[in-house]
């Protein structure tokens, strides 16, 4: 060996044959895997003498000496190395991301086209917290019969239509249930049947209790499979462009922005507004107290002619969730709401109103006949 290296490949190869006179069967990876800080790593071996197996050849020339070593080490004849082509796994990764997002039903932006000649009607709604003790199920039945039996009223869903408490810090929130969580998700299924069949549903939004929950828990959200097989459905922010009649009206849907205020409760959606999506229609949700305003911005870019602007309608849902304990010990009581929007098929005119009724009795006054009640009730049930 001397002679034909320097000094220090000699020392190297002294070192590297010390290792595989005990390990002569030894592999390159599992050479590696010795981790012994005063061997010479496979990558300095594989650099001083071209290959692993060439200083392999050089080190043991006859196979090995064992001469010297008591203990006979057993020769493995066919040993696996792992092999891992990180770009075939990449390869790998971008086909499945494909067969994934293919198979997704829930979207960030949706257009629905509501062809009519008449003004329609519709109506935010959230935070119905449906399940928890705290709910007033008798103002939400009353609202929802009005929405289902009245033409021309529609509804956007913020997210948040059950309780869904599974798991919480505070085991309250567990327990303060009178429906159980499974059956929470049923009555959702039912309702939005019931909402689809009868094209009330435009399209609904994810939030915290209906889908975070359930992916902090177990990674899916059962209601987010069940609404979006019927209807567009945002598993976050969602941009949503309605054209009623000859008229666009765009809208960004967000149940839960992370921009709030305490004593502003259009801060986010005007946040929101300035950097996600200046909209016509601004809706966020979560908060349990209802808001609306009129914002004029865009002024120049609505008179160039560019789409946007010069006023929106920034709109904060309220809840059905009435007597929270937890809202009423660090908040207020939680405020029923469903802010409702009158929108004109053949000008761009948005007309806020606190309540779907509210909406439905100027609609009534502008068509100059009387809408609700006047839709049967749905013909249930519906298989899915
Ligand atoms: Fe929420």
């Amino acid at each position: 060996m001397s002679g034909k290296y320097k000094d220090a490949d000699d020392v190297l190869l002294r070192k590297f044959t010390a290792v595989l006179q005990t390990h002569p069967n030894i592999g390159q990876r599992g050479y590696d895997l010795l981790r012994d800080p005063e061997k010479p790593g496979r990558a300095t071996v594989v650099r001083r003498f071209g290959s692993f197996e060439a200083a392999k050849k050089l080190a043991l020339p006859d196979g090995g000496t064992v001469a010297n070593v008591p203990h006979i080490p057993p020769v493995f004849i066919d040993k696996k190395e792992g092999r891992l082509d990180w770009r075939e796994m990449i390869r790998a990764a971008i086909t499945q991301q494909d067969i994934i997002r293919r198979n997704s039903w829930s979207q960030d932006a949706c257009k629905v086209e509501v062809p009519t000649s008449d003004p329609i009607a519709v109506a935010y709604t959230s935070d119905e917290h449906l399940g928890s003790i705290a709910t007033d199920y008798t103002a939400w039945l009353d609202d929802i019969d009005f929405l289902l039996n009245t033409p021309g009223l529609y509804a956007v869903s913020a997210g948040d239509m059950i309780e869904n408490q599974r798991a919480f810090k505070t085991v309250s929130a567990v327990i303060n249930q009178i429906i159980p969580p499974d059956l929470q998700e049923e009555i959702v299924r039912e309702i939005t049947l019931e909402l689809f069949v009868k094209n009330k549903l435009l399209a609904a939004g994810a939030g915290n209790h209906d889908t975070e929950f359930c992916e902090r828990l177990y990674g899916k959200s059962n209601v987010e499979k069940i609404i979006s097989r019927l209807v567009p459905f945002f598993n976050g922010k969602g941009a949503m462009e309605l054209t009623v009649g000859n008229q666009k009206y765009t809208h960004l849907i967000i149940h839960k922005t992370r921009f709030n205020s305490f004593l502003n409760a259009l801060h986010g959606a005007k946040r929101e507004y300035q950097l996600t999506l200046p909209a016509d229609v601004v809706v966020t949700a979560h908060t349990h107290k209802p808001a609306f305003e009129m914002y004029y911005q865009y002024e120049m870019a609505s008179e160039i002619g560019m789409g946007i602007g010069p006023y929106s309608l920034l709109i904060k849902t309220g809840t059905y969730k009435t007597e929270d304990a937890y809202s009423k010990r660090y908040w207020t009581k939680g405020v029923i709401g469903t802010p409702t929007v009158v929108y004109m098929p053949d000008r761009r005119e948005m007309t806020v109103f606190r309540t779907a009724r509210e909406a439905v009795t100027y609609m009534e006054g502008i068509m100059g006949k009387k809408l609700a009640g006047q839709l049967p009730a749905a013909k249930m049930r519906v298989g899915t």
